[in-house]
Parts: structure tokens; C-alpha cells; sequence
């Protein structure tokens, strides 16, 4: 079904190093928006003009950055150690394959035996097979970032996948603009840069485009795992509608004006509550004189692992969900 998702998720981008998945990203839109640049901190920014006078401005916002990590030092064994791009689990790390920029692949090894799950980053390293730090030196550099690698699956409405934080947004926000063709409001989607070290690219792309409405996409957790805290969100239930994030409030007015949206197109939804982690939204939503801000979410179990597991149907519920608000006439 979504072979877009499928290469979007392939790309390896973390924060900072977004210039992959930009380029991809703007290929694939460029023909349906009006304008489409770039900012200082790598925000790809698509606008696509409103064609009525009562239109509103609208920003549309998902991260197109991935969690990863970045090389500290080298020993004299060729051994590399290693600095969080993002929130890492670091007790879930050992064994894991990373893949540099450059192509080299290692395995994240553990000073401590390795089944101990509680091992801190600083008894982790990467292995690429140098025999000492000259030859390892050859391979990669201090500074240099690597990515899980995640092969991409997706069967009977399934799908597992690195990356899935946020690349699915990304598709989200590319599909909603292709089917939002006719639509009096001025419309913004920008695809955020360095979302996961602290919402950075939001905020100085809210702060230029002064929206006066903002609807965040990303993932969000579930609570339908074994012994998963207490959440109402479980993936095959629709497009998720955020109530809060650790980082926002969302506006109790746009909260309502996507219930009513989804309820009048028919367009599953739940309701998210999520209260580890947060989105662009709250960034967004403190920019300049603050934004009126919501979010959609896409359940998303394992976050922040190789291994990121969700629905297609999910997917495509927050497609015409950020369609329809596209279109909507907003108060
Ligand atoms: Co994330
Ligand atoms: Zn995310």
C-alpha cells in the first residue's frame, strides 16, 4: 500500500543531518505547492496559497529528523564511543546494529555482560570491525552520526519499520497535500528539523510563518501493549487527537473543530493524552504571540526502537483527517 512510507523511512537522517529526507521530501511536492523553500535550521517549508479572502493560515508541521547517535572518540582498539542524538533507551541498545552516513554498519557492544539491561551509554560502544583506532579511524570520524537500521515491513495492514518517528508524518503531511488542491486557506507544511533534541526547527518556523492555527503530526505512545501504563490509545484505532503532550495543552477550540471534522467525514479517531514525551505542537504553540495549536497522532508502539510497529489504516485516518482540516473553514 505505502511505498512512499516504505522509502521515507529508509532514508537515514538524524537530527542536524536532515539533508537526505529533505531532498527526498521536496521532490516528491514540489509540483503540487506554490513555493517551497528551505530556512537557516533546514525546515523544508511548502506553501500552497489559499484562494479565498476568508481563508486562515494554517501550519501544518511534522519532523522529518530520526533519533541517532554521534561518535565521541575512538579507542585504541578501533572501539567508538558514543553520545544520544535524541532519547535513547540506552538499556534497549545492546546488539543493535547503527548505520553511519557513510554506509559503515557496526554493532553496539557493552563493556558490562551484555544481557545487562541497565547498561549506561557510557559503558556502550560501536564496533565496526577496525583492528586498531588507525583503521577504525579510516571508517569514521569523531562527530560523525549513525542510525538504526530498521528494514521496513508491511503486511495485511501492518507495518514495522525504523523511523517510523516520524517519516509517517512526513508521509501523512506529503499525502494531505496532494488531496488538498482547493482550499481557501493559506496553507503551510513543514516538514521540522531537529525535533527530537528539543523541537528546535518548529519554533523558528512558527516564529516566520505566524500561523494563525497549527496542527502538529507525529507519533504518539499506546497503552495497548502487556503492563503498558494506563492510555486510551491502541494502533487500529483511528487517527489520534491530542488533548496534551508533556509539552502542550492543546487549544480546547481546535481540539473540537477536529472531533467535529473527523465525526462529519467519518474519519476513526481516538483521543491522546500522552504524558512521557513531547511534539513540534509545543513549540509551535509558544512562538510569537502564541499559536493556536493541535495535534494528530499516529499510535505507534516501540518507539524510539529499530522496530517502531503501526497500522495502515491509522495512517491513512490521519491522511484525510489533516485533508479535510486543510479544507475546513476555520473560525
Ligand atoms: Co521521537
Ligand atoms: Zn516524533
Amino acid at each position: 500500500m505505502i511505498k512512499l512510507l516504505e522509502k521515507l523511512t529508509q532514508i537515514n537522517a538524524p537530527s542536524g543531518r536532515e539533508d537526505a529526507v529533505r531532498a527526498f521530501i521536496e521532490k516528491e511536492i514540489k509540483d503540487c505547492c506554490d513555493e517551497v523553500t528551505t530556512d537557516a535550521l533546514g525546515n523544508l517549508i511548502a506553501h500552497k496559497k489559499g484562494n479565498g479572502k476568508n481563508g486562515k493560515k494554517i501550519m501544518f508541521a511534522a519532523h522529518m529528523d530520526e533519533i541517532g547517535v554521534i561518535a565521541k572518540t575512538i579507542d585504541e582498539n578501533g572501539f567508538i564511543r558514543f553520545g544520544a542524538v535524541g532519547g535513547l533507551y540506552t538499556k534497549e541498545l545492546v546488539h543493535r546494529r547503527v548505520e553511519f552516513l557513510n554506509g559503515i554498519v557496526g554493532v553496539i557492544g557493552s563493556e558490562e555482560e551484555a544481557f545487562n539491561k541497565k547498561a549506561a551509554i557510557e559503558k556502550l560502544y560501536i564496533d565496526i570491525g577496525a583492528k586498531n583506532k588507525a583503521a577504525a579511524e579510516r571508517k569514521v570520524g569523531v562527530g560523525d552520526m549513525a542510525v538504526f537500521r530498521g528494514a521496513y515491513y508491511e503486511k495485511r495492514g501492518t507495518i514495522i519499520s525504523k523511523a517510523l518517528d516520524n517519516r509517517a508524518g512526513c508521509y501523512i503531511l506529503i499525502e494531505a497535500l496532494k488531496r488538498a488542491q482547493n482550499s481557501e486557506n493559506d496553507l503551510y507544511f513543514v516538514f521540522t528539523s531537529q525535533e527530537e533534541v528539543g523541537l528546535r526547527g518548529a519554533r523558528t518556523a512558527a516564529f516566520s510563518i505566524e500561523p494563525d492555527y497549527a496542527i502538529a503530526v507525529d507519533v504518539t505512545d499506546t497503552g495497548d501493549t502487556p503492563n503498558a501504563p494506563a492510555m486510551a490509545v491502541k494502533i487500529g484505532g483511528g487517527a489520534a487527537i491530542k488533548v496534551m503532550d508533556r509539552s502542550v495543552l492543546c487549544d480546547s477550540d481546535v481540539r473540537s473543530m477536529m472531533i467535529e471534522t473527523a465525526r462529519k467525514n467519518d474519519i476513526p479517531y481516538q483521543l491522546e493524552i500522552m504524558t512521557d514525551g513531547g511534539t513540534d505542537a509545543g513549540a509551535i504553540h509558544l512562538s510569537g504571540a502564541g499559536v493556536k495549536t493541535g495535534g494528530i497522532s499516529l499510535a505507534t508502539r516501540y518507539i524510539h526502537s529499530p522496530s517502531e510497529t503501526a497500522d495502515a489504516g491509522d495512517i491513512e485516518a490521519c491522511v484525510k483527517l489533516a485533508a479535510a482540516l486543510a479544507a475546513e473553514k476555520w473560525r
